[in-house]
């Protein structure tokens, strides 16, 4: 489906902004995509943090974790542990590559099937876990469920809204999985009072909840507009013809990846690239992946540490719901400058208060008040995220890429964050035992590099049709240099081609 075989419905000239059944199961959709993308990424961080998954698959790190006056900075630093973690994002990197082929060919529907049930299998693994390989096999199957979802999901929801709520109907997908963290935050903070100790199984588990959802619900799912075309025509009414015209065009696109590495195409191989790179350089995993560990790194107890997390997780969805309502008005750019600056001055706080305690031995004691201003800092850390990079990171990618390069510039997207996700999940708790309270101004200077670069080479393009996105390019001071006259034709036929979906301006 990410290959481009969508309608533009809602937002064709016949059918303004109007909710039609097709754009509700949109709705759908993303909901599922999202949520169990946020799972995933919720529940690791308060499993790593209980003791009882620990004495099980981890004895060195629950040795190491017991021994007093340790260094703080160091207790978790296990490779195989980070691998618990990380391997959810190699496997969703490497099926991203493979998601708009095999969406193409099998349609919307088996696939997101077929995901679903990679879904259910995956949480059986986790939840019935007897060694660290079936923990780890586990979690790459719901990776490569991760894969399929984030290819597909943004995409389609960016092609099927009209502009004006572009913004706002794709964040959807983020919103769903903030949601999704927060549940497994939650959950871990339930599974944690069991006292027979197998609450990390009743958490891992619980991953197929949203994958039982996302299996049920693809049945309901209409099918791909290929497949409805083959069938015939009398089920599905006023759409016929925006399906027709859109897997026309959808069957033009041959070459993608070969498109995409042309000159006129720059600007969106670079942000196809630079944005899920910037994404993960803010550091935001190392708090949703980590919190429960970090926070118990600051010298909170169990559930002390496990509550903290709840609260930033809490941030998260609110300060999301802020951009759902700002993005279409105030636009992409206003929110990644104030977000990103947000960032910058938390980071810098929150990397002195923990120095002050802590110094480099990492060893030391923090009061409860201070530890308090040191959550504090991390709420409005997330917050700033959460209506920047968040949500825009996967927004903006997929509202750039006109359809000649969308299979393309989506898998990279998909894949760099992967990769730099990856990197985050296996490198962060030996970058915190190595960089200690350094490693927040780390991430403080990647968000400086990415602020600026955002203020010099990221047009802005709320409300812009995104057959008519060609023209933002080349009213860029920087970008029109490598955009051809001939290369914009608004409505001709070589912008059908190029960036359209075959119906010509957006109403
Ligand atoms: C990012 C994730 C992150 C999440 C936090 C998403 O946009 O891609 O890596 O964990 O936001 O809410």
């Amino acid at each position: 489906m990410a290959g481009g075989a969508i309608v533009n419905t809602a937002g064709g000239k016949d059918y303004p902004g109007k909710l039609t059944l097709f754009v509700f199961f949109t709705c759908v959709v993303a909901a599922t995509g999202g949520l169990i993308f946020g799972y995933d990424i919720g529940i690791s961080g308060g499993v790593t943090a209980m003791d009882p998954f620990l004495k099980k698959f981890f004895p060195e790190v629950y040795r190491k974790k017991q021994a007093a006056q340790t260094n703080q900075y160091c207790q978790y630093d296990n490779q195989l542990l980070q691998t618990f973690t990380s391997s959810l994002y190699l496997a969703a990197l490497v099926a991203s590559f493979f998601a708009a082929t095999v969406t193409r060919v099998m349609g919307r529907k088996w696939s997101m099937f077929g995901g679903g049930l990679t879904f259910l299998i995956g949480a059986a693994l986790n939840g019935a876990a007897k060694n660290v390989a079936m923990l780890i096999i586990g979690r790459i199957l719901l990776g490569i469920g991760v894969g399929f979802a984030n290819q597909s999901v943004p995409v389609y929801l960016s092609e099927m809204a009209p502009a004006r709520l572009r913004g706002m109907l794709n964040i959807g997908f983020q919103l769903m999985i903030t949601i999704g963290i927060l549940a497994a935050e939650l959950i871990n903070y339930g599974t944690n009072k069991i006292k027979a100790g197998y609450g990390w199984r009743v958490s891992l588990a619980l991953a197929a909840v949203p994958a039982g959802i996302i299996t049920l619900g693809s049945l309901f799912l209409p099918d791909t507009p290929n497949s409805l075309l083959d069938r015939g025509t009398d089920d599905i009414g006023e759409e016929y013809a925006d399906l027709v015209a859109a897997s026309d065009e959808a069957r033009k696109v041959e070459h993608p990846w070969r498109n995409i590495i042309k000159r006129r195409y720059r600007a969106q191989l670079t942000m196809a690239i630079m944005i899920p790179f910037f994404q993960q350089l803010t550091g935001i995993n190392v708090i949703m992946f980590y919190a429960p560990v970090l926070f118990q790194t600051l010298g909170f107890k169990g559930d002390a540490s496990l509550m903290s997390s709840v609260i930033t997780g809490l941030v998260n969805v609110f300060a999301t719901v802020v951009s759902i309502f700002t993005v279409d008005r105030l636009g992409r750019r206003a929110l990644f400058l104030q977000g990103g600056t947000q960032m910058i001055v938390c980071q810098v706080v929150v990397g002195t208060l923990i120095a002050v305690k802590f110094g480099t031995s990492g060893i030391g004691d923090i009061p409860k008040g201070y530890a308090a201003v040191v959550v504090l800092f991390i709420c409005i850390y997330v917050a700033g995220f959460a209506w920047s990079w968040g949500p825009l990171g996967w927004l903006v990618p997929s509202e750039i890429f006109p359809l000649e390069i969308r299979p393309a510039g989506q898998s990279i997207n998909v894949s760099v964050n992967m990769f730099f996700t990856f990197c985050i999940a296996q490198a962060f708790l030996t970058m915190l035992c190595h960089f200690k309270f350094g490693l927040f101004y780390f991430f403080g200077g990647w968000v400086v590099i990415m602020t600026i670069f955002i203020a010099l080479f990221l047009p802005e393009t709320k409300n812009v049709p995104i057959e008519e996105m060609v023209l933002v390019w080349k009213s860029h001071w920087f970008w029109k240099k490598f955009i051809a006259d001939e290369d914009v034709h608004v409505g001709g036929n070589h912008l059908q081609m190029a960036a359209g979906n075959g119906k010509g301006a957006d109403a």
